[in-house]
């Protein structure tokens, strides 16, 4: 079930997610609605907070390659069948936990959240991460580069943290006039 996505600047997506007790058949039911969602507007990674439920769960499939993740991002909203295949390495984490940072880099970043906006975010280029993957089963991933971003982006998510929040306050404030001005229409 594809589940609608809450928008900036909404409240509830400054809600801190609460840990996952159990990887029951609830928990696995929302994991493939995630998955669904996140696949349904090409985005390359979700989190829980983001359609309004606020537990420690994030979905993501990054491309391989950032040609890949520009074709993806060119495609996005082209509903045509002959949209190049760049989804492989669909990845779940529940209650995951950054165990080491190393090194820092400058990506630019949007999200599903913030509809047509991407800015340049500085974040640690190598990662450690612990979770627990759909099957309830704990795992290691050590990811840099894309995926290393994506995994921070998505964890502040569950904190409560859009990457908006690490800009400037005037881009921030900007931004703010900006969407208030489009909801007014
Ligand atoms: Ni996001």
């Amino acid at each position: 079930m594809i589940l609608p996505i809450l928008n900036y600047p909404d409240s509830r997506l400054r809600t801190k997610a609460k840990e996952v007790d159990a990887v029951d058949d609830k928990i696995k039911t929302l994991v493939k609605d995630m998955y669904e969602t996140m696949y349904a507007e090409d985005g390359i990674g979700l989190a829980a907070t983001q359609i309004d439920q606020h537990l420690q769960v994030v979905v993501m499939d990054v491309p391989d390659s950032q040609d890949d993740y520009e074709l993806l991002l060119k495609n996005r909203k082209n509903d045509s069948d002959k949209k190049p295949d760049t989804r492989h390495h669909p990845l779940c984490f529940i209650n995951p936990k950054v165990t080491n940072t190393s090194g820092h880099e400058k990506h630019v970043e949007g999200c599903l959240s913030v509809p047509g906006y991407h800015a340049e975010v500085e974040r640690a280029n190598q990662i450690t991460v612990e979770a627990l993957n759909e099957q309830g089963e704990m795992f290691t991933l050590h990811a840099s580069n894309l995926l290393a971003v994506c995994i921070q982006h998505e964890l502040d998510h569950l904190d409560g943290i859009l990457f908006v929040d690490h800009l400037s306050k005037l881009k921030q404030k900007r931004l703010l006039e900006k969407t208030k001005k489009a909801i007014k229409g």
